[in-house]
């Protein structure tokens, strides 16, 4: 990385919609800190932007689930959002947001640039449109039957319940949420960016130039993106909440939130120069010269050298949004830099399940700085210990629990804690001995110290912060065993020299952990450097004596303390508790549902005798030609493969039936159905909203399989 003159760390801008869990934060803006940290620390010239995203449906959504503006939420979030990335001590050198009339500006220069430059397509198709409230819906405010699964509130752009990214036209009966009515198609005009033109430059930028140092995952999801053929896509939206379009006759059209939002990295960037240009707000790291005397055009030479390496920490859901569309438009304009690294994290689950704020399966920071005041780091620690770096990873509050006990109170802190104990009790004003003449052990230690720190040096240049972390713990070990095998409580009896070097090399080893876990644990990096009553901010940590002889160290005070059980077990039952009133509520939903008592005539049961019930497995599903509600389907019943045709179309996708077990009517007689004979029927049950379940054995049971 040494070739590059500047750095500028980006981390994804949050939406201001609602509070952010512990997820979000390991997966982008913790290792987004540490490296700027780490980079500050070394020397390098480094800037680090965020803000919030306060544009996009999401917003007046949650408006009107609150029964408030677009503007009381995002006023609310984003000083909430700015607060806990603040306790938490991601330290941004600007959190701005795009509601702010600088990014309406930039980000309406560069759609303007790219539109003058004949960058979009324009083109004019169906939409839905709500008719009662007299708007266009977005993606989000439309309901409907998932096309893929059968769930029957699936929204237009993705099914919550199997996850499959929707079109609202691909919805099976479609609701509008604004009104409950169904909404009508009707003609809009978009500006499109054509992403197939990117394609031939995509593939040598991306595929080509970045095999090899992006991350596989990163690679491997963008590349199949890519792959898999790319079309324009659109950069405007019909709705009242956004970026205007700055074109005449784009009325009601504002700039689609995934085109504005990346731009806000550049917005952040510029509003970060003009107000340390005018003084507005003060320097974060007084020794950090990056931004002394700056100028407010200072910001071109962050996004328009090509001295300056981009890199932008995000989770995956947001990879094709940095990897393909915002390059495509960075280099359409053709003014701004590349990104040259996308270190995408993967997911993090908590308790075995899908980390959720509205399922309330979460750890909201908010909830975490109250509940758990004073250990932000322990949560920085755990969380980069687990970081789903590769693959998505679990936190559990046991895990939790165990890691600040038996890692940073039994290893990290109890070294410190001996050490500067020691030095007290030996020394009067708890000053650092002289080292007369050292011997194998000191030789071996500083080896093992010198190891561990080009290792953690390379894993963070590397994104690799797990590795780094594990690396940094490995210090705090050989300094637990230099003790333990030295013995200094023993030599001071009778071998004062002896005692002497070990307890110089014992405080070096605690100056340099200071330094080293910076990054990572900030707040208790401060605590440490207080108690060893000294401060280095440069890269003069190569040096390994830090603490002079001589020096006298300040009062030691424990850097952890045990997380007792009473405390995890809390947090424990808050989520059982959350889970099971969910599911209370659901069983609830389902007994409301009326069901009608309109039961048919009794049967004897020898009429009931003349059923022949049986298990089938749906080996086909296709549409039927010319007729929209029909589904042809082959169905294994055991002895033989029949042909059943089923008016189930508006309710399910073919691909989704193919491979599910079903109960079939199998002694109906014969019928012809659109030309087609039927020989059967399945078996569904309906709910009273008209939605539709198959009857399906509770376990997979063998093709004709008798049903009595
Ligand atoms: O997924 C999200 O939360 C988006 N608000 C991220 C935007 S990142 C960037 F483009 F601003
Ligand atoms: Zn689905």
């Amino acid at each position: 990385m040494s070739h590059f003159n500047r750095t500028l760390v980006t981390a994804a801008l949050p939406y201001a919609n609602g509070p952010k869990h512990i997820g979000h934060i390991a997966g982008a803006y913790l290792p987004a800190d540490i490296y700027v940290r780490f980079l500050r620390n070394i020397g390098k010239e480094v800037i680090f932007v965020c803000g919030s995203d306060e544009h996009g449906t999401a917003i007046p959504i949650q408006a009107a689930k609150e029964g408030t503006t677009s503007q009381a939420i995002i006023d609310r979030y984003h000083a909430l959002l700015k607060l806990n990335f603040e306790q938490l001590g991601i330290q941004f050198d600007i959190y701005h947001r795009t509601s702010a009339a600088i990014h309406h500006e930039t980000a309406q220069e560069i759609f303007k640039e790219m539109f003058d430059k004949g960058l979009f397509t324009e083109d004019v198709s169906e939409q839905y449109f709500d008719e009662q409230a007299q708007t266009f819906l977005a993606d989000r405010y439309i309901k409907g039957t998932c096309p893929s699964c059968g769930y029957d509130n699936a929204y237009g752009d993705q099914c919550e319940k199997c996850g499959k990214t929707l079109s609202p036209k691909e919805l099976i009966n479609p609701v509008s949420t604004l009104s409950g009515n169904s909404p009508i198609l009707k003609e809009t005009k978009h500006w499109y960016l054509p992403l197939q033109n990117y394609e031939p430059w995509l593939k040598e930028w991306l595929i080509e130039g970045h095999k090899n140092d992006w991350r596989s995952t990163v690679y491997g999801q963008s590349k199949s993106w890519i792959d898999g053929g790319l079309t324009p896509r659109a950069m405007t939206r019909d709705l009242d909440w956004g970026v205007k379009v700055p074109l005449p006759n784009a009325e009601g059209k504002v700039l689609y939130v995934w085109f504005d939002a990346p731009i806000g990295y550049i917005s952040a960037t510029k509003a970060l120069f003009k107000e340390l240009s005018e003084n507005k707000i003060e320097y974060a790291y007084p020794e950090h010269t990056v931004l002394k005397n700056v100028q407010a055009d200072d910001w071109k030479k962050w996004w328009q050298d090509e001295d300056t390496r981009l890199i932008h920490f995000i989770g995956k859901d947001n990879i094709v949004f940095h990897c393909i569309i915002f390059p495509a438009m960075l280099k359409g304009t053709n003014q701004y830099i590349l990104p040259d690294n996308v270190p995408a994290n993967e997911f993090l689950n908590l308790e075995g399940d899908k980390m959720s704020t509205s399922r309330q399966w979460s750890v909201e920071m908010e909830d975490f700085v109250k509940d758990f005041e004073g250990k932000e780091d322990v949560l920085r620690y755990v969380l980069t210990a687990i970081a789903p770096e590769t693959k998505d990873s679990d936190f559990s509050w046991k895990d939790f629990q165990t890691r600040n006990n038996s890692e940073l109170v039994a290893i990290l802190g109890n070294f410190i804690n001996r050490i500067t104990v020691l030095t007290h009790k030996f020394y009067e004003g708890g000053k650092v001995p002289f080292a007369k003449s050292i011997s194998n052990n000191e030789s071996e230690l500083i080896a093992e110290i010198s190891r561990c720190q080009n290792s953690i040096q390379q894993h963070i240049e590397n994104f690799k912060f797990r590795d780094a972390l594990s690396e940094l713990m490995n210090i705090a070990r050989a300094g637990n065993k230099y003790l333990a095998e030295n013995e200094p409580w023993k030599t001071i009896k009778t071998d004062q020299d002896r005692t002497d070097v070990v307890m110089y090399h014992g405080l070096q080893l605690a100056a340099h952990l200071a330094w080293w876990m910076e990054p990572f644990m900030p707040f208790t990096a401060k605590k440490l450097y207080q108690i060893l009553n000294f401060q280095k901010y440069k890269y003069q940590i190569q040096e390994f004596e830090q603490l002079p002889s001589g020096h006298s160290i300040g009062e030691p005070v424990h850097l952890f303390s045990n997380i007792d059980d009473e405390l995890i077990q809390k947090q424990i039952d808050k989520l059982q508790k959350n889970k099971q009133e969910r599911l209370d509520s659901t069983i609830q939903a389902i007994l409301n549902d009326d069901i009608s008592n309109d039961l048919k005539p009794t049967i004897t049961f020898d009429d009931f005798s003349k059923i022949d019930l049986r298990v089938g497995t749906i080996l086909e599903a296709e549409k039927v030609e010319k007729a929209d509600k029909l589904l042809k389907f082959k169905v294994d019943i055991g002895f033989e493969q029949r042909t059943i045709v089923s008016g189930i179309a508006l309710h399910f996708s073919p691909e989704s039936l193919i491979g599910q077990q079903v109960c079939v009517l199998a002694n109906l007689a014969p019928r012809k159905i659109k030309g087609i004979e039927s020989n059967g029927m399945l078996l569904l049950a309906e709910n009273e909203d008209g939605s539709l379940k198959l009857m399906q054995p509770a376990e997979p049971a063998k093709p004709g399989s008798k049903i009595a």
